[in-house]
């Protein structure tokens, strides 16, 4: 399959630099092709004849828009828009402030290919920077249905925030570490973001500009000399519903009997688990559990009551010692 960055190079001005001057940052990582369509599949009904907005792709680099525009008859889309940021950092690569940023627009196919071809696909000017929290993406924004894209981590709370606040459906990758943020617990507990389907466990590779320094492990440059990273902890977020996420924990250990293995808080009534297969099947009180519990979090099984802070808003600890973070949750 062709990439759609050749098509976009051939139809836009492209720069190098712009590409180039974005690596001064951190933030700068590209999700796979493979992740993106492991986990959109799940949630085909919900894109039927909705408008998508990737709101931080540069269509050059990203694979949320080559995926859409690629299957955009199959998921029967009705329009696909992408905003390209531009970095207004100049420290690094100064001739990068005059690169425009840019939209795309992408109706479909007419010429009977099946192919997002350039000439089917409408760039249009950005006034500003691209932004996602400017007026004019915004406005894009509001004309879209569903947001799906990997947001700057470092901007993933402000990100969360704004689409809820557009009342918008979303499906975007981050880090589970988000949910420490209290924002975005309260929107888990009142049911109303919670984990996608296909990733629970292990790191992923992430795509890194050709200056990123490979010192993690994992790391690698394959042969056309492109850099990947393996990272930790990433989750989709979601509010899309999949059938998968109304599914019971099978729970097999008892309470009654095993006391000694579930520790009481000093500062919640509550009893501490370290792992999310040993929630005990008998134990009708409140619970602490690790974050990775929402990974098979169902919650017609579970309520959760609490993050993280005991009665005294201290954290959660026993005897002194503070476990991890905990998520209280309590039997339905
Ligand atoms: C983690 S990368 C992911 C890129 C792309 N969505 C992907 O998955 O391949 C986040 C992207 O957001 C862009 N970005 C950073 N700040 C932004 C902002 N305020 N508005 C829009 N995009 C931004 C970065 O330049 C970067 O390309």
């Amino acid at each position: 399959m062709r990439h759609i960055s050749n098509i976009i190079m051939a139809k836009s001005s492209s720069n190098r630099n712009l590409h180039s001057a974005k690596t001064s940052k951190k933030d700068e990582f590209y999700t796979q092709l493979s992740d993106i369509e492991k986990e959109v599949r799940h949630y085909k009904d919900h894109f039927r004849g909705k408008v998508v907005l990737c709101n931080c792709d540069d269509p050059r680099v990203s694979n949320f828009f080559h995926y859409f525009s690629y299957n955009f008859e199959q998921l029967g889309l009705k329009k696909l828009i992408a905003t390209c940021y531009k970095n207004q950092n100049t420290d690094l690569f100064s001739d990068h402030k005059s690169e425009e940023a840019v939209y795309l627009v992408y109706t479909g196919d007419k010429n009977g290919d099946n192919i997002p071809n350039p000439e089917e696909i409408g760039i249009k000017k950005l006034k500003g920077d691209g932004d996602f929290r400017s007026k004019e993406c915004i406005e894009l924004l509001k004309e879209c249905d569903i947001v799906v894209t990997n947001p700057p981590f470092s901007l993933f709370r402000e990100f969360v925030e704004l689409i809820m606040e557009y009342d918008k459906k979303f499906l975007i990758i981050g880090n589970l570490n988000a949910i420490t943020y209290k924002e975005l617990f309260k929107l888990i507990k009142e049911n109303k973001l919670w984990l996608g389907y296909s990733i629970h466990s292990g790191d992923r590779e992430f795509m890194v500009p050709s200056d990123y320094p490979l010192n993690a492990a994992g790391s690698r440059i394959d042969e056309k000399g492109n850099k990947f990273i393996r990272v930790k902890g990433v989750r989709w977020f979601t509010n899309l519903d999949y059938t998968e996420r109304h599914e019971d924990l099978i729970l097999y250990k008892t309470y009654k009997g095993n006391e000694i293995d579930y520790p009481r808080y000093d500062n919640y009534n509550a009893i501490n688990v370290d792992k999310t297969k040993d929630i005990p099947v008998d134990y009708d009180g409140v619970i602490g559990v690790p974050i990775t519990f929402l990974d098979k979090f169902n919650p017609s099984q579970f309520e959760l009551v609490k993050f993280r802070k005991g009665e005294d808003d201290k954290d959660l600890s026993i005897n002194g010692r503070c476990p991890y973070f905990r998520i209280l949750i309590r039997k339905k």
